[in-house]
């Protein structure tokens, strides 16, 4: 019927007829909501673009997870915004009505942040994704936050110039979620994590109101860094709309070593020694016996005898790379390795890095669950974490591989599980992980943020009064809880305060 009319009616009338169309669905669909639900998405949806608020299960279904273990909720709709007025329109609507707003980018989180834990809107951003600008006169991108990562990357190099911040689901995630989680990655130990390099953003406060913060300068001190307070505040406290990003010259080139080793335990020593070389790798990445053993699955050559293994990397202008690659690579022989490997082919390199972007994923394989922390310590802590890791492992009968970011001290310790029965193991296999970690000076987590899975937790690493303030905080912009709830806080009851 909308059809057959549709050529006689004028266009506000045909958007009005679709509206109508919408909003009978929206009924339909939803009609076992309690009534102050069914009301509050009547009202978004006449506040979105037709077609924005999405209340089909089956569509919804795939907003209930991310890529964490954290349990799914089925959100009562999805709202694609495509612009910052549809990201306003959501927040009046849901302020009115109470209605908790889960923030999602790519949904790649490791920790359940974009899952609606307390049910309610799921606002997705993957079509809010321009990139407006890249300015090689200023050394800026302007871009949104359904940008995906590896898109700005090219944007950039294109120009000559270099944006960091790379964790490995760089093909996939976007710009909303590396803010939202200040998401690092491997290229972390030379130039820092995304907080770094946001000089300034535009965000959607939980009531409606748009706020600039921040800057688009390299300089600037102007009143409270809030930039760097909404920087991996997890969707709690703001919605990030616009971000502006510093950007570098692109590095001339890169150089890679694979360094084996007898032994784990020797990691550390490799790792110091890097740093004695006196260069600054851009990467020092780590995989124990078990995690390299899923690498040699995937092709990548490994020596007999090597029992854990080092990714070291450095980069720059062609002479200075190449003789930062020597020192490193001398150092590291000196230490007593095992062998020191240079991948001569930009396709060598391509492997390892293939192998280990996959790390996360392949793990999977080897138990029916997985579950993966992302543990930091001080780098002279790294020995003395992998010791307790492997106490923990043999003293709660827990499989713990582990992997990551050796550099920076942090770990990726992974838990296994084939049974129901082995549960309660692995949760006191964690929180032994969590209770060393803090004693060895360390924090809960260094790249995947607190989320819903590690929120019951925090107290080990926080003091009350610190986590009050951070309340308080969180109460002046989202005076009814609406962003993000169940995520960094513990519930009372649930190792809260
Ligand atoms: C990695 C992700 C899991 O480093 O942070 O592979
Ligand atoms: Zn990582």
């Amino acid at each position: 019927m909308v059809e057959s009319q549709a050529p006689r009616i004028r266009t506000k009338a045909k958007h009005d007829v679709l509206r109508i169309t919408a909003m009978i669905q929206v009924k339909q669909e939803r009609s076992h909501l309690p009534t102050a639900e069914h009301s509050a998405l009547i009202d978004l949806d006449r506040a979105l673009p037709s077609g924005a608020v999405v209340t089909d299960p089956d569509v919804c279904a795939a907003y209930a997870r991310d890529e964490s273990e954290a349990e799914p909720r089925l959100p009562d709709a999805v709202v694609r915004a495509r612009s910052t007025e549809d990201v306003v329109a959501v927040m009046r609507v849901a302020t009115r009505h109470r209605v908790p707003v889960t923030p999602r980018a790519a949904g790649t989180g490791r920790s359940g942040g974009a899952v609606p834990t307390e049910g309610g809107w799921v606002l997705a951003f993957e079509r809010f994704d321009a990139i407006d600008e890249v300015s090689t006169r200023d050394a800026v991108a302007v871009v949104r936050p359904g940008a995906v990562l590896g898109d700005v990357h090219a944007a950039v190099e294109a120009e000559g110039l270099f944006y960091p911040p790379d964790p490995n689901s760089w093909a996939s995630c976007t710009i909303g979620g590396n803010v939202a989680e200040n998401a690092g990655g491997p290229r972390a130990f030379k130039y820092g994590v995304t907080r770094d390099w946001v000089l300034g953003l535009e965000v959607v406060l939980a009531d409606g109101r748009v706020l600039n913060v921040g800057r688009r300068t390299t300089k600037g001190v102007t009143g409270y860094d809030l930039t760097a307070l909404v920087v991996g505040s997890e969707g709690t406290l703001a919605l990030v709309t616009r971000a502006t990003l510093g950007l570098m010259p692109r590095p001339e080139v890169v150089r890679t070593l694979a360094v084996h080793l007898e032994d784990e335990a020797a990691m550390a020593d490799a790792v110091s020694a890097c740093l004695r070389a006196r260069v600054t790798p851009r990467c020092v990445e780590v995989m124990d016996s078990i995690t390299l053993g899923l690498l040699r699955e995937a092709g990548v050559p490994v020596p007999a005898g090597s029992r854990a293994m080092l990714i070291v990397e450095v980069d720059g202008e062609t002479d200075a790379a190449d003789r930062d690659l020597e020192r490193v690579g001398n150092a590291l022989l000196d230490e007593g390795t095992l062998e020191v490997l240079v991948a001569k082919h930009e396709g060598d390199r391509e492997q390892l890095w293939s192998a280990r972007r996959e790390m996360s994923r392949s793990l999977r394989t080897l138990a029916v669950n997985k579950l993966s922390e992302d543990v930091v310590v001080p780098r002279s802590a790294l020995a003395a974490l992998l010791g307790r890791c492997r106490a923990i492992s043999e003293r709660r009968g827990v499989r713990m591989p582990a992997y990551g970011h050796a550099g920076d001290g942090n770990l990726h310790v992974n838990f296994l599980w084939d049974t129901p029965d082995e549960k309660p193991s692995v949760d006191l296999a964690i929180r032994d992980l969590f209770e060393a970690t803090v004693q060895l000076g360390g924090t809960l987590s260094g790249e995947h943020g607190i989320g819903a899975l590690k929120a019951p937790y925090l107290a080990l690493e926080q003091s009350s009064d610190l986590i009050a303030v951070q309340r308080s905080i969180k109460a002046t912009l989202d005076p009814l809880s609406i962003l993000n709830p169940g995520k960094i806080f513990p519930r009372a009851g649930h190792g809260g305060c």
